[in-house]
């Protein structure tokens, strides 16, 4: 690598924004939806993108970012192939986690909760408002399966168009929505020194409590 790009010199400044006890919402999605907003109102590139790490049962883990399609007192959706790598994983280990970082707002969230699918209906519903395009992508890719090549992929494209010429664009069985209902936040504000805020919610019994992790 060209000596310009020394990884060991590359470093930020965090300084914008801090994070208080005060300022944190009492309600973790409350606190979670203000800082999507800002996200949003700021117009960085991809503000509802988010890693999302699953786990196979005996714990080996893998990541991969999705986008963020609702988000509510009932969890985070989103929506993939539920026979791709990470629908293999989280049918047999239900635990993950997600992970927004807003590089520009110097801001990183986590969450982590159990994985659920989501209704049938709500996942025809999402499938149905998304463009064609995407809607006969979806069912001719075969999410993370071995392919032969480029041509095969484009081949299954054909086919799954002249398959829907005069015919509806339903969801396939193996496509859909997951719901990740949270038990736990982080969210890490940047800050001058390296000495970053970082305020955590639990659920217990009655609701979220608060504390502060050491950075
Ligand atoms: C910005 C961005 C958004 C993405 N959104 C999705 C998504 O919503 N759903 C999805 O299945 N894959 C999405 N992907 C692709 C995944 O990262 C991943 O390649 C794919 O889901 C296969 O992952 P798996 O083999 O671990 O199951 C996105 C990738 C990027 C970079």
């Amino acid at each position: 690598m060209a000596e310009k790009y020394r990884l060991e010199d590359i470093r930020q400044e965090y300084l914008l924004k801090e994070l208080t006890e005060e300022q944190a919402d009492k309600d973790a999605l409350g606190q979670f939806n203000k800082w999507l907003e800002e996200a949003l109102i700021s117009e960085i590139a991809e503000p509802t993108a988010m890693t999302l790490a699953t786990a196979t049962k005996n714990g080996t883990p893998s990541a991969r970012i999705v986008l963020l399609k609702h988000a509510d007192a009932n969890g985070f959706q989103f929506y993939t192939n539920y026979d791709s790598r990470k629908g293999n994983e989280l049918e047999q280990n239900p635990k993950a986690a997600l992970l927004f970082f807003w590089p520009d707002l110097q801001r990183q969230v986590r969450i982590e909760g159990v994985v659920k699918k989501l209704n049938p209906s709500v996942s025809d519903h999402y499938f149905n408002s998304r463009p064609v395009g995407s809607r006969l992508g979806a069912i001719a890719s075969p999410q993370s399966k071995i392919i032969s090549g480029r041509k095969e992929l484009e081949e299954r494209l054909v086919q799954v168009k002249e398959e829907h010429t005069d015919k509806d664009i339903e969801r396939p069985a193996y496509w859909g929505g997951y719901l990740l209902i949270p038990d736990y936040f982080e969210f890490w504000q940047g800050r001058e020194n390296r000495l970053h805020d970082r305020i955590t919610y639990i659920l217990d019994g009655t609701g979220w409590v608060m504390n502060r992790l050491a950075p």
